[in-house]
């Protein structure tokens, strides 16, 4: 059995749907404020609309790693980009969903480590409800939450539940709790307001949101998705709103046994209300 738990508190910080650059314009532009002022020992972020919205390049990729994200999870989207199955195998810090078919290309978790030594296993997993018809994304979890407990394998465990139904994610969040510091919804590019610490000690929160233009159909020019609502005649494709972006985020604390002790939503920049959570120095 692995060494057990060296750190005693951990920040992490999770960052919804990056949609092109918009979404990265306001990561390079928050994120070195937010690693200060929240002391974070590690960032995840969903990259699956990193490159003008569909998929994720290595330049994009680059973009975010070089701005210290440690990880980039995806979704539905992760292969838009077809140049990704040429380095995802070589490139340990980007995830795909772990319910694909055996013998798809790139992996679904990985154990990372954090400048102090601590050990954080991040699973990305994707829902079936409204989506692709995957292999069952809670067996996939219970694979990597069984093979690396929390407190044993790992001091801190966070899950991306990509999904399209709130009802899947929140099954997912009960699914783990007691046995991930944190479960995170991805997807939907909206923000859920139910930021909690499920009963076992797992913070939870339906959907992160996007770091978007909200100015847009979740993060989409509006005259397109407008066009195909009103008329069911797709007249070009989908793009990136370009106003500036709210950078949509989650801030977890995780306490001696690698469970919750806070959940906050960050949102900075752009039209939403601003919310930064404040640390006691
Ligand atoms: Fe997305
Ligand atoms: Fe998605």
């Amino acid at each position: 059995m692995a060494e057990c738990v060296k750190t005693t508190r951990m920040h992490i910080l999770f960052i919804g749907d990056v949609i092109g650059r918009p979404g990265r314009d306001v990561v390079a532009a928050e994120l070195p404020m937010l690693k200060e002022k929240l002391a974070l020992d590690f960032v995840v972020l969903n990259g699956e609309n990193l490159a003008g919205g569909f998929g994720v390049t290595r330049a994009t990729a680059n973009e975010m790693f070089a701005l210290g994200v440690d990880v980039i999870t995806t979704g539905n989207h992760w292969m838009d980009q077809r140049e990704i199955l040429s380095f995802i195998d070589d490139e340990d810090r980007i995830l795909r969903p772990r319910n694909y078919p055996a013998g798809t290309p790139g992996k679904g978790a990985g154990l990372y480590e954090t400048r102090k030594g601590a050990r954080v296993l991040v699973v990305n997993a994707m829902g079936r409800v409204f989506m692709d018809p995957l292999d069952d994304p809670f067996a996939a979890v219970e694979a990597e939450l069984s093979a690396c407990p929390l407190g044993e394998g790992a001091d801190a465990i966070f899950v991306d539940m990509h999904a399209e139904a709130t009802s899947e994610k929140m099954g997912m969040g009960h699914f783990c709790d007691g046995r991930a510091s944190a479960v995170i919804g991805s997807h939907s590019h909206v923000p859920t307001a139910d930021a909690q610490i499920l009963p076992g000690g797992t913070a939870f929160q339906t959907d992160a949101g996007a770091c978007a233009d909200y100015d847009s159909v979740i993060g989409m020019e509006k005259f397109e998705p407008l066009q195909r609502f009103t008329r069911k005649m797709p007249t070009s494709r989908y793009t990136p709103a370009m106003g500036p972006a709210t950078l949509c985020a989650v801030f977890v604390e995780t306490g001696p046994k690698g469970l919750a002790t806070r959940i906050e939503p960050v949102r900075v920049g752009g039209r939403l209300k601003q919310t930064i959570p404040h640390l006691e120095p």
